[in-house]
């Protein structure tokens, strides 16, 4: 009968949506929590051209570098401040060894990367390099350690290795220019655990993270945050397991979620039509559902919040461009894509009760990336704006927000609001608007608990042109830039309201004092 429902309502391509919008935002409401700056992290793997290329070039490229490191990502990087960064895979992770990737580069081994490609890694980017590449920016590592082909012994000394003052694995490490250890705090114990990261049943899987959790030390001050691989998507079963049988050395459990419509026809990054626009869009919020349930079930076994919820992978996922590598995962990133980092951002700040971090899938030339390079040319993404404007939750106290916008039924007959909010509140009340819609401009009212505007300042990303050509654009190499953040000026203030005009397909973030 819902199905029936379901399916009459996409037929008629049903939307109700409301051109003016009332939005409470109740900046004075207490004992809200944190939005962990971890939510806006970032994942970075050993595919295609994200190390190579995109991150790492080499002391010796003609391409500028910091050390190896691409002087343009690193100016752009710094501007998102990622808290977080997820390495060195994925699937990656569970084949690499990460003995292979320390010492002497001429000397380092050569292995297929037989997950992405069957591309010849030569590990000249390891340990040493992201570690030194996080120090550099600030960013927290994140460590994801192989399970699926790796032993106990393995990765226990891997641990040691980055964090141990003494003992033999720190003799090797100042051996190869790292008399300090570093610090770790996010160690991921295995990645899908349950597909390229081993074919596990979730009972299996869970013994093992034990067996592998157990031997993984705290050194000299090191206190660890142990991750243990978790569902994808719709796997409530994986969750629930997990959360029955593993009660004790665990910080966290991941989920990963995608946002793709049909795995054997994922389409085109950049040619869409307003059905599929629409469909990617109420795709990539039903993580809201989905994050909703996972959390039910740990609610269940874990009243307490012990275990955090990790979002590991999210991001969108189309066919790779014409004339690349299919193994390579490289996409384009259009206004579509900045919709739905901004949407989908705007649901994980709501979800931080036990949503503890969201890692982006990834961070340069993979999947729904920040940033594009071809030789020396550097490429800002949408997504990589709606992260940069979105900054400003970062570590600040949730504002609830309340509204009702209309929603709109996608071809594939999911339902989703036609209004995406979200607030938090620091040295002012920052709040985060987009308004899906291709062709209606929306008016919204914000109404605050106390606050009376006097001072407003924002900014809107929105793709050059009208109607699907405006969600269709992106930036490409040659200079050609189509989407780019503005100066917002398109408000008015009245005592405790600040009435805002949306126009179609924008995202908006507001400081306001
Ligand atoms: O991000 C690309 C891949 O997607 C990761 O390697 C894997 O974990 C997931 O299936």
């Amino acid at each position: 009968m819902k199905r029936t429902l379901t399916t009459l309502l996409a037929t008629l391509a049903c939307v109700v949506s409301f051109a003016q919008v009332k939005v409470a935002v109740h900046e004075d409401a207490p004992d809200q929590p944190v939005i962990p700056k971890e939510i806006y992290g970032q994942f970075a793997e050993h595919l295609g051209r994200c190390i190579y290329d995109g991150i790492w070039v080499g002391k010796d490229s003609p391409i500028p570098n910091v050390d190896g490191y691409r002087k343009d990502l690193v100016e752009a990087i710094r501007e998102l401040k990622v808290p977080v960064l997820r390495w060195p895979g994925g699937c990656f992770a569970d084949e690499y060894h990460w003995r292979d990737g320390i010492g002497p580069v001429s000397q380092r081994p050569k292995m297929i990367n037989s997950n992405w490609g069957g591309t010849v890694e030569d590990n000249s980017f390891g340990t040493h390099e992201f570690l030194n590449f996080c120090e550099m920016l600030g960013i927290e590592p994140y460590i994801s350690g192989n399970v699926g082909s790796g032993t106990v012994e393995e990765l226990a000394k891997w641990v040691e290795y980055m964090t141990a003052k003494g003992g033999t694995m720190a003799e090797l490490r100042a051996a190869n220019g790292r008399k300090e250890p570093w610090k770790i705090k996010y160690l991921g114990v295995g990645n899908e655990s349950w597909g390229c990261g081993g074919n596990m049943t979730p009972e299996f899987y869970s013994d093992q993270y034990k067996r592998y959790a157990t031997y993984c030390r705290n050194y000299d001050g090191n206190r660890l945050y142990k991750v243990a691989s978790g569902a994808s998507d719709y796997d409530y079963n994986w969750t629930k397991v997990l959360m029955n049988n593993v009660r004790s050395n665990i910080s966290g459990l991941s989920l990963h979620y995608y946002t793709v419509m049909n795995w054997g026809h994922k389409g085109s990054a950049t040619d869409f039509d307003e059905d599929e626009y629409y469909d990617i869009l109420a795709k990539a919020v039903e993580i809201d559902e989905v994050l909703k349930n996972h959390e039910a079930i740990m609610d269940l076994y874990d009243p307490r919040h012990r275990i955090d919820l990790l979002l590991d992978e999210w991001g969108t996922w189309f066919d790779v461009e014409p004339g690349t590598n299919p193994g390579h995962l490289y996409q384009q990133n259009s206004m579509r894509d900045a919709m739905v980092a901004a949407m989908s951002l705007d649901i994980f700040n709501k979800h931080t009760a036990r949503l503890k971090m969201a890692n982006i899938a990834q961070m340069v030339n993979v999947l729904q990336a920040m940033i594009l390079t071809k030789g020396s040319e550097i490429v800002l993404t949408p997504t990589y704006h709606v992260f940069r404007m979105y900054n400003v939750h970062h570590d600040a106290t949730a504002v609830p927000v309340a509204f009702s916008a209309g929603e709109k039924v996608s071809k594939a007959g999911r339902i989703f609001s036609q209004l995406s909010v979200s607030a938090s509140k620091s040295d002012a009340v920052h709040i985060s608007l987009s308004n899906p819609s291709i062709t209606e401009t929306k008016t919204v009212e914000l109404e605050f608990d106390s606050l009376k505007p006097s001072n407003v300042t924002g900014e809107i990303l929105r793709g050059k042109g009208k109607g699907l050509e405006a969600v269709k654009s992106y930036n490409d190499f040659g200079g050609k830039t189509n989407v780019e953040p503005a100066a917002f000026k398109d408000f008015k203030t009245a005592g405790r309201t600040l009435k805002v005009t949306l126009p179609p397909a924008s995202v908006v973030v507001l400081n306001v004092k």
